[in-house]
């Protein structure tokens, strides 16, 4: 049962992280309508990332050396134009943070801190009191966001689905994030998805409990068009003490000299690339992965390079050591391969438009090109300010202007659906068993074939179904490329072919022809 539509003026947000609320500053004053299923800083993955934003901040590094090593970095599938604009843009961003409220590490003269990550060919990483960048930057974020009376933030509300009328997007299903109320569809001049990724896909993940898809799937399911949506990026060194979702345990304590070791107390990287620790993000993860499955525990050292400083830099890990009983100073970290960034998604244009008309895209749910096959670390913040802005710059200049539009006044009735736990954990075990680091033909059919047997029992609801939608398009895009390239390793065809390679583009109705 349905409850009433709801028509508004407003350009409607999903989702609350750092790429939807950049957007809705730089929105501003056109009148917004922002959906967070959890209360805003909570719930969006943005606010876990500690490492910080890439940019070329001074001599000698440069937007050109930041291009060339995102290029690298993504194996053959980055658009190379994306590139050049996106790291071109960087510093006017960091700015553009700094002047919004966030406060950067400065050194004694004042200059930004940079950190050193991997496959960076130099220390270009701004961050805020060592490991809380994404924290703060969303703490200024939102309070600027509150000082904005053209943005209404609806909190508790989930999106599931977006209504279409001929390929074109015309409003937004919405659900109580919690409780078992009827969607309610609110009809929108235009639709911005911002709603973060897919690490909780799988069963171990570095993203926050509710990304799970759902904003990919929910593109998918109305046609959009998915692009790259078998590269995964599994973060190797998340803090493997039982929590879940893991905790991270930033790529910037390897780029201070933490080293990685396993239970004989040998230092497996330098056995596996000559950049040992600082070895592109992929290669590392593998290595991990090798070491966790041949039940050698791979852990972090941090003990020589960071000692006692842990506790005052690196607080977010610090925390999360402390949680599990475990003092750093004195003892070695465990860490796991973790899903921790989706490169795949909605595919999206030079302007952040979908396929579809009326719908934009930014942040992690999208796909532009950055990222190829293999992220380069601190770009996914990056590409969520650089997009975050364009989509607003385009919808402004697209959509007609309403100036003021009434606050939308919600309430559900009636009764509605909501995933099963035990089914969604099914989900995750199977994407983690058969999609995960390494992936052969076998098992990426044996997972299409329980996606669509966990759909098919679990069917209508349309917040786990756009999550299967999800996991079967990472799946079909994993099987259908016959290579290794990246991020994406499969066992049955370990060679990559040529140095570039195509990007893939599969809408959900081929992805379940498959
Ligand atoms: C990290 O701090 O290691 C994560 C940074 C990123 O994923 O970009």
């Amino acid at each position: 049962v349905s409850s009433q539509p709801i028509t508004t003026d407003r350009i409607v947000i999903v989702g609350a992280g750092l790429a939807a609320l950049y957007a809705a500053l730089h929105l501003a004053p056109r009148p917004v309508l922002m959906i967070s299923p959890d209360p805003l800083g909570e719930g969006a993955s943005s606010a876990w990332a500690q490492g910080g934003v890439a940019a070329a901040m001074r001599d000698p590094d440069s937007p050109d050396s930041h291009s060339s090593d995102t290029l690298a970095a993504g194996a053959g599938t980055v658009d190379a134009a994306v590139a050049a604009r996106v790291t071109r843009e960087a510093r006017d961003h960091i700015l553009d943070l700094t002047r919004l409220g966030t406060p950067f590490d400065r050194d004694a003269d004042g200059g930004y801190v940079l950190s050193r990550e991997a496959a960076h060919s130099y220390a270009r990483v701004v961050r805020v009191k060592g490991d809380q960048a994404g924290a703060e930057i969303m703490r200024a974020l939102i309070a600027e966001v509150a000082a904005t009376p053209s943005v209404q933030v609806l909190e508790g509300v989930l999106a599931s689905g977006l209504e279409t009328t001929d390929d074109s997007v015309t409003g937004v299903w919405v659900d109580p994030a919690t409780g078992d109320k009827a969607p309610v569809l609110i009809n929108a001049p235009a639709v911005l998805l911002a709603g973060g990724g897919s690490g909780g896909l799988y069963k171990l993940t570095t993203n926050p409990p509710r990304i799970r898809g759902q904003v990919i799937g929910m593109a998918a399911r109305a046609g959009a068009v998915i692009a790259d949506a078998e590269f995964v990026q599994f973060h190797p060194t998340a803090i493997d003490m039982g929590e879940d979702p893991a905790p991270l345990a930033t790529e910037a304590l390897r780029g201070e000299g933490a080293v990685l070791v396993n239970a004989d107390g040998h230092r497996f990287m330098t056995d596996v690339h000559p950049d040992a620790e600082l070895a592109p993000r992929d290669v590392v993860a593998r290595a991990i992965y090798a070491e966790t499955q041949a039940g050698r525990k791979p852990a972090l050292d941090t003990r020589d390079a960071i000692g006692a400083a842990i506790k005052t830099q690196f607080l977010a890990v610090a925390e999360a050591c402390a949680r599990a009983g475990l003092d750093p100073e004195v003892q070695t970290i465990p860490v796991a391969a973790a899903a921790h960034y989706h490169m795949g998604g909605i595919a999206v244009d030079a302007e952040g438009r979908a396929s579809l008309q009326n719908l934009w895209v930014c942040g992690e749910a999208s796909s532009t090109g950055l990222h190829g096959a293999n992220r380069l670390a601190s770009n996914g913040l990056l590409e969520a300010l650089v997009y975050g802005r364009i989509c607003a710059r385009d919808i402004a200049a697209s959509v007609p202007d309403t100036k003021d539009a009434e606050a939308v006044d919600l309430t559900f009735t009636g009764t509605g659906t909501h995933p099963d736990p035990q089914a969604v954990e099914a989900l995750r075990q199977c994407m983690t068993d058969n999609v995960g680091v390494l992936r052969d033909a076998s098992g990426l059919e044996q997972a299409l074939h329980q996606i669509a047997t966990l759909e098919a029992a679990h069917a209508p609801c349309p917040n786990f179904t756009n999550m299967t939608a999800t996991a079967t398009l990472i799946t079909a895009a994993a099987l259908m490329r016959q290579e290794s390239r990246g991020a994406h390793c499969r066992l049955d065809f370990p060679d990559t072919n040529g140095d570039t390679g195509q990007r893939s583009r599969l809408t959900l109705t081929e992805a379940l022809a498959l």
